[in-house]
């Protein structure tokens, strides 16, 4: 069989050894800063039933619409048929909020201990075409607090991503948009609004707005004001303004969530066009872009979800959260030459092997191998030869393989119980009783 047969499906990717690196270090920073906020972490499975993406992003969603990764339940698993209309399926989830909170009220948190601050980091499915930052699995870090709607909490989550972009050394090359939904009654009134002042433009047969805009206005009309082709957005211009119909209490709310982010060193960027992709955000939602990505910018994007515990059968819970993608992070982060060379030789060497250990004889190499394991037991990283190299072939991967450390046991040694410690940066040598060499290592090692 030709080597290349097989590939990976398109829209994934093998992630190396060399790859993890930065993967790791990247999962290490969520962790770090979330943790940092007193979230804790959940892990929902990777499939749900496909009608809780429907419910909670909403039917009418590009994600539910076309992007979903859907497997049909086999019949003889015999379960009663759902109770819904729907033929009950399963989906790789396309993204953690839907079954974080369904893991919420199933959990009986709602009714329990409302107040819950959860992170995760983990793979999503989306069936889109892949491009620049877009992948069909892709890996995301998110947040979700549960349980108070104040608006310290949203400046909370927003602080936790702006900590995390910060940490991997973005200075200011990144943009944070927010906006309010405001609260249900509130977007009817402006999808009434919307829809009176779009009618014209979709009116004739001379329409100016793109396929997908034609779309949008009878399914999901606030998604005609994201719409990223130029003639589409100035035919925007001038559409009537959620915040002109928005109840008090949510446009206090946004100003509260305004003055937390100054109080904690961070001035807003209001943006009316931010509005998402997703059916179950209310009042606070927020994007982070890096710019130079184009249309596809957005690293990062949440907001609040107030209604969506009750929708998803809990009591009235207000939550709020984001998620992190962590592709086109990555593309940002290699524009912009991060993590410095220096950061990544770090990173590497605190994967690689502290001792290596060589054989100068054919009969040195099964004590050695003992020895080894012994080390490796006590914590040190520790490699050696299989392939039955020379002692000189041996003391070059030595030197390849960064260790701090050569051990060198040759027959004289082995008669005496002991092992030459080589210390490859210092370049120096001496004997080390065998019994002895574990507590020699890991005090040198511990003392750099
Ligand atoms: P989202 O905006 O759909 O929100 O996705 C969040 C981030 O995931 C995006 O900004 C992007 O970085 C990344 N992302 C999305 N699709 C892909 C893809 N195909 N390939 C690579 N990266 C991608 C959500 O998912 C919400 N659950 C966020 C949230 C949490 N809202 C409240 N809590």
């Amino acid at each position: 069989m030709a080597s290349d047969s097989f590939r990976n499906a398109r829209g994934t990717r093998d992630l190396y050894p060399d790859d993890l690196l930065l993967i790791h270090h990247l999962e290490r920073t969520a962790i770090a800063v979330a943790q940092a906020a007193a979230y804790r972490e959940i892990r929902t499975p990777l499939f749900e039933e496909t009608r809780l993406f429907k419910r909670s992003l909403g039917e009418a969603t590009d994600v539910v619409e076309k992007e979903m990764f859907t497997v049909p339940r086999r019949t003889a698993e015999g379960a009663e048929p759902s109770s819904t209309s729907d033929p009950l399926s399963f989906t790789f989830r396309p993204e953690g909020t839907a079954s974080v909170v369904r893991a919420y009220v199933q959990g009986g948190y709602a009714a329990r201990a409302p107040l819950q601050k959860w992170y995760y980091v983990g793979p999503m499915f989306r069936y889109e075409r892949p491009q620049k930052g877009r992948e069909r699995q892709f890996t995301q870090f998110g947040v979700e607090a549960f349980g108070a709607q104040s608006a310290t909490l949203d400046a909370e989550v927003i602080g936790i991503a702006l900590d995390f972009f910060q940490r991997l050394g973005f200075g200011d090359q990144l943009e944070v948009r927010m906006n309010s939904m405001g609260d249900p009654q509130d977007r009817e009134l402006w999808r009434d609004k919307l829809r009176e002042f779009f009618a014209p433009q979709f009116e004739g047969d001379d329409i100016e707005r793109c396929a997908d805009c034609r779309d949008r206005f009878t399914r999901n009309i606030l998604r005609l004001l994201d719409c990223k082709v130029p003639r589409c957005q100035e035919l925007n211009a001038g559409a009537p303004d959620l915040f002109d119909v928005m109840n008090q209490d949510a446009l206090t709310h946004h100003q509260q969530v305004g003055e937390a982010l100054r109080a904690i060193g961070f001035e807003p960027k209001e943006d009316r066009s931010i509005v998402r992709g997703l059916d179950y955000y209310s009042r606070t939602v927020f994007e982070v872009h890096y710019p130079p990505l184009g249309a596809r910018s957005a690293l990062c994007g949440g907001g609040r979800y107030d209604g969506l515990v009750e929708e998803m059968g809990g009591r009235p819970t207000p939550g709020v959260g984001f998620s992190v993608g962590f592709t086109p992070t990555e593309l940002a982060l290699a524009e912009l030459g991060l993590p410095p060379a220096q950061d990544m030789d770090d990173l590497r060497a605190q994967s690689a092997p502290q001792v290596f250990a060589i054989a100068v004889s054919a009969e040195d190499r099964l004590p050695l191998f003992a020895i080894v394991e012994e080390l490796r037991k006590a914590g040190v990283r520790c490699e050696l030869d299989h392939r039955g190299k020379s002692p000189k072939a041996q003391f070059k991967e030595a030197a390849k393989s960064q260790a701090r450390f050569a051990l060198v046991l040759g027959p004289d040694e082995r008669v005496a119980g002991q092992v030459v410690l080589r210390d490859l940066q210092q370049k120096e040598e001496r004997k080390v009783a065998a019994v002895e060499l574990a507590a020699t290592i890991t005090q040198a090692l511990s003392a750099t």
